[in-house]
C-alpha cells in the first residue's frame, strides 16, 4: 500500500482588506455573514506532510526542519513548529477526517506541519495551515482511492470547512470569496510589499472563533452586511483605477468597523493595546498627513499591524522598518524574498 510514501504540500497565509468577521450560523461550516478580500501572502508559508500508518487514528506530530527541503521552493529566514494545543490538534485532525470522508477513505495518517514564519509574530497560521493539509490529502487520496483530485474551488470549499479564513489561500494574488464562494480576482495591483509590525506576540484571550460569535451581539452587527458589501465595492473599484489614497480610506474604516463589532459586543472584548495605537498614530504622522501618501494599513484580530505597499514605495517601507526596529519588530515581504534568491 506505497506505506512509506510521503505526501507534501505547502500554502500561504492571506491578510483581509474586507474582513470576514460574523457567521451566518453555527453550523460548523464557516459561512460568512458577508463578502471579503484578501491578499495572499505567499512568503508567509505552513508546510504539511502526510503518511499512512497502521494506526487506529489519525496523529499530528511537529515537522522536522530538516525536512523543509523536501518542498520546493521552501526556503524561509525563519521556521517554526506550532506548539498545538489539545483543541488545536483535534480541530486540525477533525478537518483530515472530513477530508478523507471526501474520498471514502478508511485508512489513517501520520500529519506533520510546520510555519515558515515566526511563532511569536502573532500572526495567524490557521488560514495557511488548513490550505495546506486541505491541498496535502487532495494529494494523497486522489492516489489512494478511487476518486479522482478535487479542483481548486472544490479545495477551496473544503478548506473553508477547516477555518473559513483559509478558502482565500487557494487564490493568487487576490481573492474574493462571496456567497459563490471564494475565487481569483483581477485587481489593479499584482504584486505588494507585506509588513507586519508585531506589536505583541502574545497568545489572544478571545479567539477568532469566539470573536465571531461575540460580534453577533453587538448592536452595529446589524448593518455590517450592507456596511461590508458597499465597501468591497468601492476597495475593488478603488484598486482597479489604483487609488490608493481611496484604497487606504475604505480599509482604514473597515478595520475599525470590525474593532468598533468588538468593542460593542457583550461582553465586549479587543486586541489593540497602546502600542498599536502608538504605531497607528506615528504612520499617519510620518507618512499619510506628511506626503499624502503610504502604506495600505490594516488589523485583524490581534494587535499586530498590517502594512501594504505598492512596489515603489520599497524605500518608505524600509524607513519605515528602519525607524520602529527595535522599539516594535517588522516583518517584511522582501526580507522573506531575498532570503530565497541568496539561498537557491
Ligand atoms: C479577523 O478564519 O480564523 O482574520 O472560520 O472560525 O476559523 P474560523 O475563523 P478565521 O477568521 C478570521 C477572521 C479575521 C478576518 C479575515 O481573515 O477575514
Amino acid at each position: 500500500m506505497g506505506e512509506s510514501k510521503i505526501w507534501r504540500a505547502s500554502a500561504p497565509s492571506n491578510i483581509a482588506l474586507i474582513k470576514y468577521m460574523g457567521k451566518i450560523d453555527n453550523l460548523g461550516d464557516n459561512r460568512p455573514s458577508n463578502s471579503s478580500l484578501s491578499y495572499t501572502l505567499d512568503h508567509l508559508q505552513s508546510y504539511v506532510e502526510l503518511k499512512l500508518t497502521r494506526e487506529t487514528t489519525d496523529s499530528w506530530q511537529p515537522l522536522e526542519r530538516t525536512n523543509l527541503k523536501y518542498f520546493e521552493d521552501a526556503l524561509s529566514p525563519s521556521f517554526n513548529v506550532p506548539e498545538l494545543s489539545e483543541h488545536s490538534k483535534t480541530r486540525f485532525l477533525k478537518h483530515l477526517q472530513f477530508l478523507k470522508d471526501g474520498f471514502q477513505f478508511q485508512e489513517n495518517f501520520e500529519v506533520r506541519s510546520a510555519n515558515g514564519f515566526p511563532a511569536d509574530c502573532g500572526l495567524a497560521s490557521s488560514a495557511s495551515s488548513f490550505a495546506a493539509l486541505t491541498v496535502c490529502a487532495n494529494l494523497a487520496l486522489s492516489e489512494l482511492s478511487e476518486r479522482k483530485s478535487y479542483t481548486q474551488t472544490e479545495l477551496s470549499e473544503m478548506s473553508r470547512h477547516g477555518s473559513g479564513s483559509s478558502c482565500r489561500s487557494l487564490f493568487f494574488p487576490w481573492s474574493i470569496w462571496d456567497f459563490d464562494g471564494a475565487r481569483p480576482i483581477e485587481l489593479g495591483f499584482k504584486k505588494l510589499i507585506h509588513q507586519v509590525a508585531v506589536v505583541d506576540s502574545s497568545k489572544k484571550k478571545v479567539s477568532s472563533s469566539e470573536a465571531h460569535k461575540r460580534v453577533t451581539t453587538s448592536p452595529l452587527f446589524e448593518g455590517r452586511k450592507e456596511r461590508a458589501e458597499n465597501r468591497l465595492k468601492q476597495l475593488t473599484a478603488a484598486l482597479r483605477s489604483q487609488n490608493w489614497s481611496e484604497s487606504y480610506q475604505l480599509m482604514w474604516s473597515e478595520f475599525w468597523d470590525m474593532q468598533s463589532l468588538f468593542e460593542t459586543a457583550k461582553p465586549h472584548f479587543g486586541y489593540l493595546s497602546a502600542e498599536s495605537l502608538q504605531v497607528l498614530r506615528w504612520l499617519q504622522e510620518n507618512t499619510w498627513e506628511k506626503t499624502g501618501d503610504g502604506p495600505l494599513i490594516t488589523m485583524d484580530a490581534g494587535p499586530n499591524i498590517h502594512l501594504l505597499y505598492r512596489e515603489n514605495q520599497r524605500e518608505l517601507a524600509e524607513k519605515v522598518q528602519r525607524e520602529f526596529v527595535p522599539m516594535v519588530n517588522i516583518l517584511s515581504s522582501y526580507d522573506f524574498e531575498s532570503y530565497r534568491k541568496q539561498n537557491t
